[in-house]
């Protein structure tokens, strides 16, 4: 197994950063799972990068909980908490996805990923009031939500030494279908979560000037 020793030195190598935390109390064969050692936060989101590229690797059942588990902590309209979350780990589950639900280029861009994560939405509560939308958002609130939640599912991942990457372009009907999701959800993103196998590269982003503006 990959320990989160590594992750965290090719992660600090990758961008700069001399020490990091935790590092040199951190005994050799400790797993990611067992490390104690977070990042800091401001590290950890500069180290999330979505990455095309994977090493072969398995995730436990009980890892993807913990890590779903963490992303609970999300906010969400009245805590409705209408995100849902579909893990495959299981070969058989991730073969079907690759070759049946996602265009050639998201397939292989999570080639070897430890699971697919479909995430969805319950509709009609998160914006609610009752039945009725709470206001011209309606459904949108239900997609902020599980917006949110996909961020802390990502950054919880990379706390725990997993990759991600989030594709938004898929087949809708076949995801649904392959992780026999009910009807009434709706589907959000696939989130690939493995090991990277590429250097790390950070998109360049807007200055923030172009888009904070302060009164
Ligand atoms: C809603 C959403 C959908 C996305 N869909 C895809 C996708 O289908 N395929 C892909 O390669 N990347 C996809 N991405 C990843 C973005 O391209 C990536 O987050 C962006 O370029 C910024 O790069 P970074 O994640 O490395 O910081 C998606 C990201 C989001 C948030």
């Amino acid at each position: 197994m990959v320990t989160r020793r590594t992750f965290v030195k090719g992660a600090s190598l990758a961008m700069g950063i001399a020490a990091v935390p935790g590092v040199v109390g951190c005994s050799g064969g400790t797993t990611h799972k067992e490390a104690s050692m977070d990042m800091k936060f401001s590290e950890l989101i500069e180290a999330r990068r979505s990455v095309r590229k994977y090493a072969k690797a398995e995730i436990s059942k009980d890892e993807m909980a913990k890590i779903v588990e963490e992303a609970l902590n999300a906010p969400s309209w009245k805590n409705t908490e209408t995100t849902r979350y579909y893990a495959a780990i299981g070969a058989d589950a991730k073969a079907k996805i690759w070759s049946e639900a996602l265009p050639g280029f998201n397939a292989a861009s999570s080639e070897n990923a430890a699971a697919l994560v479909a995430v969805t939405f319950v509709p009609g509560e998160s914006g609610y009031m009752g039945d009725t939308p709470a206001d011209e958002l309606g459904e949108m609130w239900g997609a902020y939500d599980c917006g949110l939640a996909s961020s802390y599912f990502v950054l919880a991942a990379k706390n725990h030494g997993w990759d991600t990457l989030i594709m938004g372009i898929r087949d809708t009907a076949k995801v649904k279908a392959i992780l026999n999701i009910p009807e009434k959800e709706i589907l959000t993103s696939v989130i690939a979560v493995g090991k990277s196998a590429q250097p790390y590269f950070k998109n360049p982003r807007k200055p923030v000037a172009e888009v904070l503006k302060v009164v």
